[in-house]
């Protein structure tokens, strides 16, 4: 691997192994007023959730690389402490890179960037009407991480309302549809993302039990030379073992695809096809079936390796 001390490279040197390394960032429009009543929008994708109690956003609005000067949004959270900060669609992907452009600072980039604007109920920017979830913030701290060019100011953004489309919602009532909500989200240099429902899928985590871990597995599952330490940790994400009771039940329940190998004389290519079927059922998801299967199987794999 190749190794860099990061105090040996300029600041664009490092955004283009940052920010490529470093993504999908998601992407914050962020409207802001002046103390004049100008109003900004500015799309930041160094940007995230911090933390829900109390529910914060953070963003950086960095000073300019080229001429280390300050960016209008950051100066009007400095003269009104409020935005309201939207989330970005693909299909508003190239306005939002439009409002992106360094338009005078009287200059309203709705405007610019065809965004309606709707009025805020608490704060004073506008929304953005064509973003599916929009957050009236208040602004509590302005961190400035540095002074020279590239460097970062975090801004701390304190949620107080959010509205969000109906489109996106649950049909049980309890919040977002991950599959509904599309959102883009930033890359390195001009690369983009975006998050479809074919794209998404589900890791399952136990929240309150603790996964065995890899280096609990069996010897014989570790020693493997057809399954990933990926695979592994699929496996290893049970709360134990299953017992013998239990392997009798799921030696039931999965009969006809054990019977396949269980009796067999795993000669090197059964083994492999065992192993395939082993590494299918993870990738599937189907963890249970797959301890089934390793576990019934244990003895004829080590007789076969002896
Ligand atoms: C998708 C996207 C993400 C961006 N993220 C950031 C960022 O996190 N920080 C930043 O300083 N500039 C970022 N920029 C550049 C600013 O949007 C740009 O400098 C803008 O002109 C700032 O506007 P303002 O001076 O009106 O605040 C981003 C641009 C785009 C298109």
């Amino acid at each position: 691997m190749k190794t860099i001390n990061a105090n040996e490279l300029s600041p664009l040197q490092l955004q283009n192994y940052l920010q490529y390394a470093i993504a999908p960032r998601p992407i914050a429009l962020v409207s802001t007023v002046d103390s004049h009543g100008n109003v900004n929008l500015s799309p930041f994708s160094f940007f995230n959730l911090f933390s829900v109690n109390p529910p914060l956003c953070v963003f950086s609005p960095s000073r300019r690389v080229r001429d280390n000067t300050t960016k209008h949004t950051l100066d009007n959270l400095r003269e009104v402490p409020q935005c309201v900060i939207q989330v970005v669609t693909p299909d508003m992907l190239h306005q939002t890179s439009l409002s992106s452009c360094e338009y005078d600072k009287a200059q309203n980039e709705f405007v610019k960037a065809g965004f309606t604007a709707l009025p805020s109920e608490l704060v004073k920017p506008p929304r953005v009407a064509e973003s599916p979830v929009q957050l009236e913030c208040m602004v509590t701290q302005i961190i400035e991480t540095g002074d020279g060019p590239g460097a970062g100011n975090l801004v701390l953004a304190e949620i107080k309302k959010i509205h969000v489309s109906e489109a996106v919602l649950s049909s049980e009532g309890n919040g977002i549809d991950q599959t509904k909500i599309q959102l883009a989200a930033r890359l390195g240099g001009d690369w983009y993302c975006e998050i479809r429902p074919e794209n998404l899928f589900k890791v399952p985590k136990p929240n309150v039990a603790l996964g065995i871990g890899v280096d609990k597995l069996p010897e014989f599952i570790i020693q493997s030379d057809y399954l990933s330490k990926n695979d592994l940790a699929r496996l290893a994400n049970i709360e134990v073992i299953p017992d013998a009771d239990i392997i009798e039940k799921l030696k039931v329940e999965y009969q006809s695809l054990i019977a396949g190998f269980s009796n067999a004389d795993l000669d090197s290519g059964v083994e492999a096809r065992f192993w395939a079927e082993v590494q299918k059922l993870i990738r599937k998801d189907e963890i249970n079936k797959t301890w089934a299967l390793l576990l019934s199987c244990q003895e004829c794999l080590t007789v076969s390796k002896i």
